[in-house]
C-alpha cells in the first residue's frame, strides 16, 4: 500500500456573488447566510477540520470580509458574555488556530477553475482539498462522518484524485459536473473515466454529480494554468479534471449521508427545516409548528 502525502489544505471558492439570493446576499455573502443558526461556510469549515485539515484557504472577492471575521476571536461580543455570564461554547466553536486562515483574492469572477487557480501559490505542491459551500453534507445521525472525511478515507486507500458524487434525477444534470463511471472498487468508491461540466441530458454520461468536495493533486494547477473557456463562458474545474485522468488515479466517493444544495433557495428551505427538525433544543417546537402551518 503506497503512503499518500496527507490532506491539509482546503480551499473555498467564495468569491461568487450569489446573485440567486438578492437581495439578501445585495451586503452580505452568501456564505454567511445561516442554516438555522450557523453560517454555510462554517458548516464547510467544520466538516474540513473534522477530516484533518489545517489550513483553510478562501479565494475571497470584493464585499467578502464578514466571512474571514467569522472566524476571529470577537473580543467585544465575548466580553460582553462573559460579563453576563452568558454561554460562550457557540463563539468559541467559530475561532480559527492562529495563522489557519488564508486569503487570496479573485479578482473577476471567470469560473472556479479560475477561483481554484488564485490559490496555487499557497496550495504549492500538496494534495489539497475543495470545499463548494453551497452544497451542504450532513453526516448521518448516530455515528455518520462527514463527506471529507470518507473521501479522505478512500484517499488513503487509492490516493491520486478524488471527487464526490451522487445521483440525481435525468432533468437535473444539465445544472452540474457529471461522471463517466468506470469499475467498482467498492460499494462507494468507483474509477472515474470521463468528466463533462454542465452537458445536455442526452450528452450526459450517467446521472451522477460532482457534489462540490474533491481532493485534487497539485499537477492540476498546471493544468488549469492553461485552461480555456468551457461550459457558460467560464473556466472549468472540470475540464481541467477530465484532462488529469490517465495521467494519475480518479476515484468518485458516494457520501453516506444527506446532502442539501443550498445554492438554490428550496434547497436551502429544505436543509433549515430538515436541519431544525432533528435539533435537540428545538426539534420538537418545529414538528409542531409545521403541523400547524400545513392545517
Ligand atoms: C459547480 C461545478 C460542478 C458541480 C457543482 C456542484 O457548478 O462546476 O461541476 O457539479 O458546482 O454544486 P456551479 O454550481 O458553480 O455552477
Amino acid at each position: 500500500m503506497p503512503a499518500h502525502k496527507p490532506v491539509k489544505k482546503a480551499v473555498f471558492p467564495v468569491a461568487g456573488l450569489g446573485t440567486r439570493f438578492l437581495p439578501a446576499t445585495k451586503a452580505i455573502p452568501k456564505e454567511m447566510l445561516a442554516v438555522v443558526d450557523r453560517p454555510l461556510i462554517q458548516y464547510a469549515v467544520d466538516e474540513a477540520r473534522e477530516a484533518g485539515i489545517e489550513q483553510m484557504i478562501f479565494v475571497t472577492g470584493r464585499g467578502k470580509t464578514a466571512i474571514v471575521e467569522h472566524f476571529d476571536v470577537a473580543y467585544e461580543l465575548e466580553t460582553t458574555l462573559a460579563a453576563r455570564g452568558k454561554d460562550m461554547n457557540a463563539l468559541e466553536a467559530t475561532r480559527a488556530t492562529p495563522g489557519d486562515i488564508i486569503t487570496v483574492r479573485q479578482q473577476v469572477p471567470m469560473g472556479l477553475g479560475h477561483a481554484i487557480w488564485c490559490a496555487r501559490a499557497i496550495v504549492g505542491d500538496e494534495p489539497f482539498a475543495i470545499f463548494l459551500p453551497d452544497e451542504l453534507m450532513i453526516a448521518n445521525r448516530n455515528g455518520g462522518t462527514g463527506c471529507m472525511k470518507q473521501m479522505v478515507e478512500a484517499y488513503g486507500e487509492v490516493g491520486g484524485n478524488l471527487i464526490s458524487v451522487l445521483e440525481v434525477p435525468e432533468e437535473e444534470v444539465s445544472s452540474y459536473g457529471v461522471i463517466a463511471p468506470g469499475r467498482a472498487v467498492s460499494p462507494h468508491l468507483t474509477e472515474v473515466t470521463g468528466l463533462v461540466e454542465k452537458p445536455k441530458r442526452e450528452d450526459a454520461p450517467s446521472n451522477k454529480i460532482i457534489s462540490g468536495r474533491y481532493i485534487l493533486q497539485p499537477e492540476v494547477m498546471r493544468v488549469l494554468e492553461g485552461q480555456e473557456k468551457g461550459a457558460g463562458g467560464e473556466i472549468q474545474l472540470t475540464d481541467a479534471m477530465a484532462r488529469m485522468i490517465g495521467t494519475q488515479p480518479f476515484h468518485a466517493v458516494t457520501f453516506e449521508g444527506r446532502r442539501f444544495d443550498c445554492g438554490s433557495k428550496l434547497g436551502f428551505v429544505e436543509a433549515t427545516l430538515a436541519l431544525a427538525l432533528e435539533r435537540e433544543d428545538m426539534g420538537a417546537e418545529v414538528r409542531a409548528m409545521a403541523q400547524r402551518l400545513l392545517e
